[in-house]
C-alpha cells in the first residue's frame, strides 16, 4: 500500500482518480491548487505524486521542480490534457517519471503507478546501500574532461553492455583497472569483477588460479578449487599484463573464447563459463605477435574492441580535475586537509612529462601530502625538479661537461633507472631495453638491485 498524493482542480476528474487509486489499495490525499499541494507537501512526503499542469494558482511543472530539488524526492506522473510536446520533453528533463495523457487509460495509470512506485522503492533501497558504496565509488571513477577522457567515455557506454572482448592498452598508470572497472560497473552484469595480474603468478599456479583444480591434481592441492573463470560467472574477468599469459595459457584462453569451455587443472569434466573477458597490457602486443611471444589467433579474439588509454601528457587539460580528485582522495585516506598547490609548484607539475602518468602523480600528491606542513603544497615537495629541468636537453652533445664514466657504470645506472621507471615491471623493463628476461635477471643480480 502507498500513498498517493493527487493534485487536480477538476473536481470530478481528481475524484475519479482518487477512486482508481483506492480501488488499487493506495490512500490518497488530494490537492487543488499548487498551495495546497505545497501544504500537503509539507506535513508528509506521498509515495507518488499525480500531478497537473494547469492549475489555477501556477504549473504543475514549477511544483515538479520543487519536488525534485530533494534527492529523495518521491516519483511525479505528470497527468495533463495539455497536447504540448515540448512540454513532454520539459517535464521529463526536470525529472517527471512519466506522461500520462487525459482521456486517462485506466491501464496505462496502473502500469505507470506500479513502475514508479516500484522503481522509487528500488532506489531507496540502492541508495541505503550505495551510501556505503560511496567512498568506492568516488575513488573508482573516472576524472577528467579532455577530448580523449570524453571519447574514452562514449566508448565505454557503447560498449558495456555487449558480451564483446575488450582489451585496454596503454602506458603503465594511464588507469586501464579503472576503465576495465568502469566496463564491468557499466554492463549491469549481477557477477563479480575479479582481476587477475598475469606477471604476478608462477605459470602453473596461474593455471589452477584461472581455471581451479581438483583435489589431489598436484602437490598441496588438498582440496578442489574453484578458479576465477568459474567465480565470474555473470560477471568479469579482467586479465592484467596480459602480455605476460604464457604461451601454453593463451592456447587455454582461447580454446576458453571460442568454445566457452575448460577444464580445471587434473579434472576431466568439462566446464561452460559466461565469464565477460577484458583485457590489459603495457605491452605492444602486435610486435609480440610479430616475434613470436604472442598467439595471433587469440591477440584478434581479444582485440574486438581496443580502448587504447592516451598518456596524461598528451592530455595535461586534466591535470587540474586529476589533481583535485586525487587530493581529495588522499586527505581521507591519510586524514590530512592539504588543500592548495603553490603558483611554482603548479608550473613545475604542468612542466613535467609524467612518465608513469596518473599513477604517478598519485605517488607524487601522496608524498606531498605527507611531507606538508601546513594545507600548500610546494615545489620543494614534489621531488620532480630534476627531472623538469633535464627535459629536452641532451645529455651528450653540445654539453659542455662529460661525464668520465665507465660503459658498465652507465650501464647499471641505465637499468636501475628503467626498473624503476617500470616499477620493477620486468616485462616492460625488458622491451625499453632490448634484451631478454634472462639478461636482465643476470644484470639484476650483478649490480645487487632489489625492489625495496
Ligand atoms: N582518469 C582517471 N581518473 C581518476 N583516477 C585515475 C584515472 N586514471 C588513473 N587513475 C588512478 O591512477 C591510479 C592508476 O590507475 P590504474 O591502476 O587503473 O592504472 P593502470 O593503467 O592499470 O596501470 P599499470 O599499467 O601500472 O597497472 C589508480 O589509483 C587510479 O585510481
Ligand atoms: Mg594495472
Amino acid at each position: 500500500m502507498a500513498n498517493i498524493l493527487v493534485v487536480e482542480d477538476d473536481e470530478v476528474f481528481s475524484q475519479l482518480l482518487i477512486m482508481h487509486i483506492e480501488d488499487r489499495g493506495h490512500t490518497s490525499r488530494a490537492a487543488h491548487t499548487l498551495a495546497q499541494a505545497r501544504e500537503l507537501l509539507s506535513v508528509s512526503t506521498p509515495d507518488a505524486v499525480l500531478l497537473d499542469q494547469q492549475l489555477p494558482d501556477g504549473y504543475g511543472m514549477d511544483l515538479l521542480r520543487e519536488i525534485k530539488t530533494d534527492k529523495d524526492a518521491p516519483p511525479v506522473i505528470m497527468v495533463t490534457g495539455v497536447s504540448d510536446n515540448a512540454l513532454v520533453i520539459e517535464a521529463m528533463k526536470a525529472g517527471a517519471y512519466d506522461f500520462v495523457r487525459k482521456p486517462m487509460d485506466e491501464l496505462e495509470l496502473d502500469t505507470t503507478l506500479n513502475n514508479a512506485l516500484h522503481s522509487h522503492r528500488l532506489s531507496r533501497k540502492v541508495r541505503a546501500i550505495s551510501k556505503a558504496t560511496d567512498y568506492e565509488v568516488e575513488m573508482n571513477q573516472i576524472v577528467g574532461n579532455s577530448p580523449g577522457i570524453t571519447h574514452l567515455l562514449k566508448t565505454i557506454g557503447s560498449v558495456a553492455a555487449s558480451q564483446a572482448s575488450i582489451l585496454i592498452t596503454g602506458e603503465s598508470g594511464t588507469g586501464k583497472e579503472v576503465v576495465a572497472r568502469a566496463i564491468h560497473h557499466h554492463s549491469e552484469r549481477s557477477g563479480l569483477f575479479l582481476p587477475v595480474n598475469c606477471s604476478t603468478i608462477v605459470e602453473n599456479l596461474l593455471e589452477s588460479e584461472l581455471f581451479g583444480h581438483e583435489k589431489g591434481s598436484f602437490t598441496g592441492a588438498d582440496r578442489r578449487k574453484p578458479g576465477k573463470f568459474e567465480l565470474a560467472s555473470d560477471g568479469t574477468l579482467f586479465l592484467d599484463e596480459l602480455g605476460e599469459l604464457p604461451l601454453s595459457l593463451q592456447a587455454k584462453l582461447l580454446r576458453v573464447l571460442q568454445e566457452g569451455t575448460y577444464e580445471r587443472v587434473g579434472g576431466t569434466e568439462t566446464l561452460h563459463t559466461n565469464a565477460r573477458i577484458v583485457t590489459a597490457t603495457n605491452r605492444n602486443l602486435e610486435s609480440m605477435v610479430k616475434e613470436g611471444g604472442f598467439r595471433e589467433d587469440l591477440y584478434y579474439r581479444l582485440n574486438v574492441v581496443n580502448i587504447v588509454l592516451p598518456p596524461l601528457r598528451d592530455r595535461m587539460e586534466d591535470l587540474p580535475l586529476l589533481t583535485e580528485h586525487l587530493l581529495r582522495k588522499i586527505n581521507q585516506r591519510l586524514h590530512t586537509q592539504v588543500k592548495n598547490i603553490s603558483e611554482s609548484a603548479w608550473a613545475l607539475m604542468q612542466a613535467y612529462q609524467w612518465p608513469g602518468n596518473v599513477r604517478k602523480l598519485e605517488n607524487i600528491l601522496t608524498r606531498a601530502t605527507v611531507l606538508c606542513r601546513d594545507d600548500t603544497i610546494t615545489p620543494d615537495l614534489l621531488g620532480i625538479d630534476d627531472a623538469v629541468a633535464d627535459k629536452g636537453k641532451p645529455k651528450t652533445e653540445n654539453s659542455d661537461t662529460v661525464e668520465l664514466i665507465s660503459l658498465e657504470t652507465l650501464e647499471q645506472r641505465h637499468v636501475r633507472q628503467i626498473l624503476e621507471y617500470t616499477r620493477w615491471h620486468k616485462g616492460k623493463a625488458c622491451e625499453i631495453l632490448g634484451i631478454s628476461r634472462p639478461a636482465l635477471e643476470r644484470r639484476i643480480k650483478k649490480y645487487g638491485f632489489d625492489e625495496s
